[in-house]
């Protein structure tokens, strides 16, 4: 069934075809939506929308809009990451240039409107003011997460925070926006956008423990990128935390180092994570949100037909891109 879901989602993303000319305009945002991912977000909206109507065929533009929306996010986020890779890929900024990976993503952002204008009158409205809430969220959390690179100390705290807004939201508001459409209960959307958000926290956690020990021939983004770029992820924050004498030294002033060796800054810090055990302590952190979320799940109103739902998101703790 999720098969089925992907492929009518990847056939609503190749008809789209944004806009004509500048060709350079449109071009960026055609490669970046056609080099694939795990089109998470539309079928969460798929499969939340399907815990109550068995139509999912006429929400497939919008589950699109929400696909488009992260990726006008990625190709901004890959300029302020400085990352080289998307889906093994060059990024947009690097296969363009950055002025163009600018304005194709704005670009994209305003087609996500157009996007979302097929909708019901009566939905329209409702829509809009959850979207809008959850993409000034996305900004918010993308600027701590900037800020945070050139912080010394970030908080466990903090770090969630910043991680909820510029990744949770989007997940909670992809399962909302099923819900929605869905005319679900009031009650069920704030449970299955409150799982979403638990679930997107825990999601996070993974993409900051994945850019560490990933596989470089599966993962399609550069490994090592947030140890380079000094991000302040959770392993880093576990990592200041428990270190001690010379390797709290050696931590920091690979920190602090203006010039460096990319791979050797890479392999140290990586080595002190394993020292520390950083792995485990993620892994049991990425856990407790997946565990949180399903709490939320389990409060739904009708909650039988929700397998197939728990069953996809399950195999997200264990992915491997
Ligand atoms: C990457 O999202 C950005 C994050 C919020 C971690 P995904 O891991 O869903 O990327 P794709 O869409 O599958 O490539
Ligand atoms: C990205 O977080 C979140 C958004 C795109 C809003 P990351 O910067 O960790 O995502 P990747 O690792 O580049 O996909
Ligand atoms: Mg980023
Ligand atoms: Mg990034
Ligand atoms: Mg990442």
């Amino acid at each position: 069934m999720v098969k089925e879901y992907l492929s009518l989602i990847e056939a609503e993303i190749k008809k789209q075809k944004f806009g004509k000319k500048p060709e350079s305009l449109y071009e960026p945002i055609r490669y970046i939506m056609a080099l694939g991912g795990k089109r998470l977000r539309p079928l969460l909206t798929v499969l939340s929308y399907s815990l109550y109507k068995n139509n999912p065929k006429d929400i497939i533009p919008f589950a699109a809009a929400v696909e488009a929306f992260h990726n006008f996010t990625l190709m901004h986020d890959d300029i302020m990451d400085k990352a080289p890779l998307r889906r093994g890929q060059p990024t947009v900024h690097e296969k363009w240039n950055t002025n163009t990976a600018i304005l194709s993503g704005d670009v994209m952002l305003v087609k996500v409107y157009d996007m979302l204008l097929g909708l019901e009158a009566n939905k329209l409205k409702e829509v809009l003011a959850i979207f809008n809430k959850c993409a000034a969220e996305v900004c918010e959390g993308q600027q701590w997460d900037m800020e945070f690179e050139s912080k010394p100390k970030v908080t466990e705290a903090q770090y969630i925070e910043m991680i909820r807004l510029k990744t949770a939201v989007l997940l909670g508001f992809s399962l909302e926006l099923g819900a929605v459409l869905a005319d679900a209960p009031q009650r069920d959307r704030e449970a299955l956008r409150e799982f979403g958000v638990n679930i997107g926290i825990g999601f996070q956690l993974k993409d900051d423990w994945l850019d560490v020990y990933a596989d470089k021939k599966k993962f399609g983004k550069q490994v090592g990128g947030d140890i380079i770029a000094n991000k302040k992820t959770f392993l880093l924050i576990k990592a200041l935390e428990k270190a001690k004498g010379k390797q709290k030294a050696a931590l920091e002033k690979w920190l602090a180092a203006r010039k460096f060796n990319k791979s050797e800054k890479v392999k140290a810090i990586t080595a002190i994570y394993n020292d520390l055990s950083v792995s485990a302590i993620t892994e049991k952190k990425i856990n407790h949100f997946f565990d949180k979320g399903f709490t939320h799940l389990n409060t739904l109103s009708n909650p039988a037909n929700v397998d197939l739902l728990k069953t996809f998101v399950v195999s997200l703790i264990s992915r491997e891109v």
